[in-house]
């Protein structure tokens, strides 16, 4: 077992799709998974294996924000053998033709976040990147399946109240939409040598503040968990 996650090695697949909420965790696991293991309950933050037609596929939460996803993506990566992480999320849409219920495949993340000044010591501003293997994969299947997808960059905002940053230059300078973990996967993923993607659904928007329903999200989540699974089984 590593410090957040009580598993043995080996009940963890090679791919993981991390939902932000643990709860979608169990829920993906219950509806696309079968012969699903639970390995993981520390604090809550439930992880499961099973099989995606036929395939091993981890599900893991991740929590909210940079600093809890990279504890848990960093003990997959160097503890449990996770190759691929797909972190499956919502965000905040900031261009106009980003409409609410849309995907956004986050081919960079921009971030707010002191990880890059904390890793780097100011000396470049380093450029968190998608594996491009998973990103052309999933962009070919979310094309596929008729969704309005976006690729781009993304704004990993360290808080999600945060009415000091200049949102409005972001949006000129053609960021897509903001959510909270991407820039911190990247990063592991990047120093590990491993890959990762952030596939995101936009449920609300900065622009005009319209909201998704709880079943629109349910629809659309349902849209983005399919492309993420198909992805790590192509
Ligand atoms: N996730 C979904 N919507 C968001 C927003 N508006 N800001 C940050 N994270 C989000």
């Amino acid at each position: 077992m590593s410090v957040h996650i009580n598993a043995t090695k080996g009940q963890v697949a090679e791919s993981v799709l991390m939902p932000g909420d643990p709860l979608r965790a169990k829920f993906i696991a219950e509806h696309y998974l079968t012969e699903v293991e639970q390995y993981n309950a520390v604090r809550n933050m439930f992880g499961y294996t099973g099989l995606y037609k036929g395939q091993r596929v981890s599900v893991q939460g991740s929590g909210m924000g940079i600093p809890s996803i990279m504890i848990y993506a960093k003990e997959l990566y160097t503890e449990f053998g996770a190759e691929r992480i797909i972190r499956i999320g919502s965000a905040g849409g900031m261009q106009e033709n980003v409409k609410v219920r849309d995907i956004v495949l986050a081919q960079g993340a921009t971030t707010d976040s002191s990880i890059f000044n904390n890793i780097f010591h100011n000396q470049v501003t380093f450029a968190p990147i998608a594996s491009f293997n998973l990103l052309d994969k999933a962009y070919h299947l979310a094309k596929d399946r008729g969704v309005g997808v976006h690729v781009g960059n993304v704004l990993s905002s360290d808080r999600f109240y945060n009415a000091e940053l200049d949102k409005k230059k972001l949006m000129d300078y053609g960021m897509l939409c903001v959510e909270m973990e991407a820039a911190g996967l990247y990063a592991l993923a990047a120093q590990h040598k491993k890959e990762a993607l952030a596939i995101l659904t936009i449920s609300d928007h900065l622009l005009t503040g319209e909201e998704t329903t709880a079943q629109e999200r349910e629809q659309t989540f349902n849209d983005m968990m399919e492309i993420a699974l198909e992805t790590v089984r192509a």
